[in-house]
């Protein structure tokens, strides 16, 4: 993986959850498309639309989804999130359930539904002895939908998606699933866990580039979005621009208005073959394996505390810490200097690497942590 990761030359990258860098393979796709159009402009577009199509189908074995008419290509997860949330019939007095101190992405677009009469539930699974009961306790016969983040931003606190996704197909509750934390770095199935809908931007744990995102959706689901954009491009055959039937897509294309980020493809189609080729189960045991290598070597510094629980099915890519002895920022702050590269997160540190770095990233990570806390 050194070739494919220059980035492992630069100091201990620890920060998947917020951007993670581009593998080699993908800046050379990049670059690759930039002389296309450069040389030769769009005269290959047929190969574009074939790598469109390729990218569907790799996102699809990615999540585990049946077929690649599932996925649309967005730009975000927050607008994957938006067509949910207003595509949805809402009656006044329905209600969604969330978990408390979601992203803001996976929250402003259901508050916005208040305006529609929908109270939202947030459930604060963190205080709560069994998470996904708190969640599940909190539906009744008027609730329509739990989203929630697989994986929470600040402090990797892992959901079971499994058990939330059997809840809700029982109750008739359809079931939104962020993915951004988690795909890419854990396995995600959405067949297996009954997801409805599922978002995911590709620049995290993806490891592509920012403005294009995989948007999954059930067909049961998809057939109860109102479409709330409308454009050329959400045809079954979209070239067609003087046709006499408007009838939209019945695949998941009918939620891609206009024209797409073909160079976002470009890159991205490169992300997911390397990530597939490494495999997902292998990839997931990596990066399970740096998180238990650092809960153990952060329960050994004094006065640290790790903020993330660290039960085995709450574990993810991110583990946070706090220290008694210095302000997060501070801690921060000397990292960066020693070429360490986290964030800061609701008061505490937060570490994500992903599988490519191996145990010696990590060791010489907490030794400039070490030094750090002098
Ligand atoms: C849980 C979660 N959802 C969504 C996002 C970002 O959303 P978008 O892809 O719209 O930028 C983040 C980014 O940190 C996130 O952590």
């Amino acid at each position: 993986m050194r070739d494919e990761f220059p980035i492992l030359a630069a100091g201990p990258y620890l920060n998947h959850a917020a951007i993670g860098p581009w593998p080699r393979c993908t800046a050379e796709a990049m670059q690759a498309f930039a002389e296309e159009n450069l040389l030769r402009g769009p005269a290959a577009y047929p190969t574009w639309i074939r790598r469109e199509n390729d990218l569907r189908k790799d996102l699809a074995r990615l999540i585990g989804a049946h077929s690649a008419d599932s996925i649309a290509l967005l730009k975000n997860t927050s607008e994957c999130i938006s067509t949910v949330a207003w595509g949805l019939d809402w009656r006044a007095g329905d209600n969604l359930v969330l978990p408390r101190f979601e992203f803001p992405s996976n929250r402003l677009p259901w508050l916005a539904q208040a305006m529609q009469g929908v109270e939202v539930r947030e459930v604060d699974i963190r205080t709560a002895p069994d998470a996904e009961a708190a969640l599940v306790a909190a539906m009744d016969g008027r609730t329509r939908l739990l989203s929630v983040s697989a994986v929470q931003w600040s402090d990797g606190f892992r959901l079971d998606l499994q058990r939330l996704g059997d809840a809700c197909h029982k109750r008739h509750v359809l079931f939104f699933v962020d993915a951004i934390q988690q795909l890419g770095a854990l396995p995600v199935d959405v067949d297996a866990c009954r997801i409805d809908f599922l978002a995911a931007d590709a620049h995290k744990w993806l490891l592509g580039p920012e403005g294009i995102a995989v948007f999954y959706t059930a067909g049961q689901a998809r057939s109860q979005l109102a479409l709330r954009q409308q454009g050329w491009h959400m045809f079954d055959d979209p070239w067609n621009f003087q046709r006499e039937d408007w009838t939209p897509a019945n695949s998941a294309r009918r939620f891609e208005a206009g024209s797409p980020n073909s160079a976002g493809q470009a890159a991205l189609h490169a992300s997911i073959g390397l990530l597939l080729e490494q495999g997902p189960a292998a990839i997931a045991t990596r990066v399970l394996e740096n998180t238990d290598y650092l809960v153990s070597r952060l329960r050994a510094v004094r006065d640290l505390s790790i903020v993330s629980r660290c039960e085995p099915q709450r574990r993810s890519g991110i583990v946070s810490f706090q220290s008694d002895s210095m302000p997060a920022r501070e801690i921060y702050r000397k990292l960066g200097a020693a070429g360490c590269t986290c964030a800061v997160r609701d008061n505490a540190v937060r570490l994500s690497p992903h599988f490519y770095q191996e145990e010696s990233v990590l060791e010489a990570f907490v030794g400039h942590l070490a030094d750090a806390l002098r």
